[in-house]
């Protein structure tokens, strides 16, 4: 087949470059030889024109809205998995037999207590620390607690780093929110799935017995999915670039999550529930939909807008309806929130400038809702989006160290700062 190639004329010479392309979605140029042949630089701030890896595990079409991990689309495994079928997928890279399933699942519940020791760890925090403080201290702390995984050329100490993680980190989840609303830990208790298990060591208390209701963990689980991987975010890239130089997976996924808690990523959740809670009527919408579209006003639509998609979040479709059957089982009728989240997407998708814009509601959008009537504090959304994104970061963490091709992440930059210049002895300074 005739190998496709760009041009570029440059300086009065024209280079080719290779062009490769995907099973699904746009070609790559391929430009790591640009700066050896032409002596110059790409300039991409944000990367919206780059791509840093090769990977098979997530495909988005932000055109379509269209969401798939390792091919499947996420509302079917949303509707017909499981969270921890789809960290198998995502790991392994097809759906698991039923002996393969229940062996990891056997392999992960193996791990879901953490070394008695990281208790004290917590007790260097103050109460009020924000939850995602305390995830980013306990987690890069697991380092110093597991030494028999972080030998990264091991791909056994891989494997177990990976399960310890994912196995883990629903009960530092749970442990930085009991610590928050200073009531003692839980315990995992392994009889329990995934995200029951979660609930009942955030939820429950030793002075009373604890009935996990079985919609409000489906839920849970399904949120855990919806939050589970998505490309090259900057949590993601995070990871890689700090896997890249051979840091051990406990540190990287730290890095992954210190990045996940801004506002403009997985912090959005939380910003967007406290915006709904700020506008609370609807007839407060119009103002702020002015102050969204007012440049000269940092106010943006929390919830809003995604670099790549340019269509409706699939996420959020399923998020949406999510909420709804959380709320009818809570018996919560007309939630003013929801009823402010509803009217609000209503204006803003009629609306020429998020029309223009291509603006629609992320999954930030109403996951905010659902955890809330779930009974999580707002400083906790941004946890449990951390708690399902780990193993979306460990899937590319062992991509990016099993790829051959793989070096350490190292940009370049447009300097416009001075030129080389002399010392000026401090007396002769003016
Ligand atoms: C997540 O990358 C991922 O995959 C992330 C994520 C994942 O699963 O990992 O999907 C999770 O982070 C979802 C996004 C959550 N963040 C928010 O909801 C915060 C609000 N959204 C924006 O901050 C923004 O839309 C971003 C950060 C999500 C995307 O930013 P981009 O791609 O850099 O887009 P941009 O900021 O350049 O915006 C393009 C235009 C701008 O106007 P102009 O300068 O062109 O005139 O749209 C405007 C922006 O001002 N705009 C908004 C807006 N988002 C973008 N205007 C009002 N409200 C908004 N929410």
């Amino acid at each position: 087949m005739t190998e496709k190639k760009a041009t570029l004329n440059f300086e009065g010479k024209s280079y080719d470059f290779p062009v490769y392309s995907p099973s699904v979605g746009p070609d790559v140029i391929d430009i790591s030889k640009l700066y050896s042949t032409t002596g110059a630089f790409t300039f991409d701030p944000g990367f919206t024109s780059t791509a840093s890896c090769e990977s098979d595990i997530t495909y988005i079409d932000g055109g379509k809205g269209v969401l798939l991990h390792r091919g499947y689309p996420i509302e079917q495994l949303a509707e017909q998995g499981d969270f921890l079928e789809t960290c198998y997928l995502l790991l392994y890279g097809h759906l698991p037999t039923k002996a393969e399933s229940d062996d990891f699942r056997e392999r992960v519940t193996r791990h879901t207590m953490v070394h008695e020791q990281m208790h004290r760890l917590f007790a260097g925090f103050r109460r009020d620390a924000h939850p995602m403080a305390i995830m980013c201290g306990v987690v890069g702390a697991l380092s110093a607690f597991y030494h028999d995984s972080t030998d990264i050329s091991d791909e056994k100490q891989r494997m177990i780093a990976s399960l310890r993680m994912i196995a883990k980190m629903p009960t530092i989840a749970a442990m930085a929110y009991k610590y928050h609303i200073g009531q003692p830990f839980v315990y995992p208790d392994n009889k329990l799935d995934y995200a029951s298990n979660f609930l009942k060591m955030c939820f429950s208390v030793p002075a009373e017995e604890y009935k996990v209701n079985p919609v409000l963990a489906k839920a849970m689980d399904t949120i855990f999915i919806l939050h589970a991987d998505h490309e090259q975010n900057a949590s993601t890239s995070t990871v890689r670039l700090a896997g890249s130089s051979g840091a051990n997976p406990f540190a990287c996924i730290a890095a992954g999550i210190a990045c996940l808690w801004g506002p403009a990523h997985g912090g959005a959740n939380e910003a967007a529930l406290n915006m709904l809670e700020e506008i609370g009527t609807v007839d407060k919408i119009p103002e702020y939909v002015a102050r969204a579209k007012d440049k000269s006003d940092p106010f943006r639509l929390m919830g809003f807008g995604h670099r790549v998609y340019k269509n409706y979040d699939p996420r959020a479709r399923i998020m949406q309806q999510v909420t709804h059957e959380v709320l009818a089982e809570l018996g919560i009728k007309d939630d003013p929130l929801l009823e402010v989240a509803m009217e609000l997407e209503k204006i803003a998708l009629t609306d020429p400038y998020f029309i223009e814009k291509k603006l629609y509601p992320n999954i930030d959008f109403y996951s905010g809702l659902t955890l809330r009537a779930l009974g999580f504090p707002t400083t906790m959304f941004t946890v449990l989006f951390t708690t399902a994104r780990t193993v979306g970061w460990i899937a590319q963490w062992k991509e990016m160290i099993e790829d051959p091709k793989q070096r350490i992440g190292r940009p370049r930059q447009l300097y416009t700062g001075e030129k080389s210049r002399d010392y000026v002895p401090e007396n002769e300074r003016k």
